[in-house]
């Protein structure tokens, strides 16, 4: 079993060497694959840390490379490099597409993202691998190995939704940031961040379901005992938009402007979507006294309660027996 796991690690390396040297070493490589990055803004050094890549448009270039260089055609089929269609053919999942390697966060390869190069509507913009037994998405954060050191240090996690968010804010030289790519973010993705810092700020696309997306995890966050803080960018951009359209320093600037505890950034979100109806109105407060009920620790979560009532106009009498009546709903 663990020599199995062993060997699904291997195979994945191998696919992530294959695929970078395609993209620094071949023709198509460079002209495709490597300009497209290059184009978009990523610096060699990036491109290299992250050990990205490009996989050649064939029916079956990993599976040839990799069956020639002595590896089993089993343990890329369970890892999803390779796919067997139910005429028993066998092709390569990834092809024509840019590549980011997903690590675990002591470094090993355990899965990958790849990018069209196409901008057809009808071509899914990410393909991702499957579930394995040495990939599980819901506790793997993309970044989180180059990441992790600097949220350490700087006791801070940046969220982000993208392989290209994590790219271009590290890039930027801020190096706390991970992404919860190919899934919405779980609880054990938070508890995993939990182990290196104790605060998150969620940095998620400025659009509908970025927003709606930071409501849920937000709430997720405090959940886990968390300190939760949210940056909303322009409609329309995301981290990597933003700061490769603006550079590092208006982005750092636009971070720490815009940047907002949770509460404020529901209740501003929460308010603008109530208008002036009065019954609307009274919901926004339950709703953000929900989410104080959700903070495990009570004098934080009471700290809360005086700023929303400030908020609100709204008697802290009355939002701390709404508190207790949700805890003990939940209890
Ligand atoms: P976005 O649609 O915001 O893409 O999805 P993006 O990261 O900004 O991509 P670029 O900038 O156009 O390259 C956010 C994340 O959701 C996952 C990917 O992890 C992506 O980075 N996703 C998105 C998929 O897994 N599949 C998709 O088809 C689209
Ligand atoms: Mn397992
Ligand atoms: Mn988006
Ligand atoms: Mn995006
Ligand atoms: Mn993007």
């Amino acid at each position: 079993e663990q020599d199995k796991r062993e060997s699904l690690y291997i195979v994945s390396n191998y696919a992530a060497k294959f695929f970078a040297d395609s993209m620094w070493n071949t023709e198509s490589g460079k002209t495709i694959g490597l300009s497209y990055f290059k184009e978009r803004g990523f610096r060699d050094d990036i491109i290299r840390k992250f050990e990205l890549g490009y996989s050649p448009d064939d029916w079956a270039a990993l599976l040839e490379a990799a069956i020639a260089d002595g590896y089993q055609q089993g343990f890329l089929e369970d890892v999803g490099l390779v796919i067997k269609n139910d005429n028993g053919k066998i092709y390569d999942r990834f092809r024509g597409r840019v590549m980011f390697p997903i690590h675990n966060f002591t470094g090993r390869i355990i899965g990958f993202g790849g990018r069209t190069l196409k901008t057809d509507k009808a071509v899914p913009k990410y393909v991702n691998s499957p579930e394995s037994d040495i990939y599980h998405k819901s506790n793997v954060l993309y970044g989180l190995f180059q990441a992790k050191k600097a949220i350490r240090d700087l006791d801070n996690c940046f969220l982000v939704e993208g392989y290209a968010d994590v790219l271009s804010v590290h890039q930027a030289g801020v190096e706390n940031v991970v992404a919860s790519s190919g899934t919405s973010l779980t609880t054990e993705q938070i508890r995993l961040i939990g182990r290196f810092t104790k605060s998150i700020t969620i940095l998620y696309d400025g659009d509908e379901a970025g927003i709606k997306a930071s409501l849920r995890g937000l709430d997720m966050i405090l959940e886990e005992g968390l300190d939760v803080k949210v940056v909303l960018f322009p409609d329309g951009h995301d981290p990597d938009s933003y700061v490769q359209k603006f550079g590092a320093s208006a982005f750092k600037t636009h971070i720490e402007k815009a940047k907002k505890d949770f509460i404020f950034y529901k209740t501003e979100i929460l308010l603008k979507e109530a208008g002036s109806d009065p019954i609307k109105k009274a919901g926004v407060i339950r709703e953000v006294v929900e989410s104080i009920a959700k903070i495990p620790d009570a004098i934080k979560a009471s700290v809360f309660i005086r700023e929303c009532g400030g908020l609100l106009q709204m008697e802290e009498r009355i939002l701390i027996s709404e508190l207790n009546k949700m805890r003990l709903a939940k209890a």
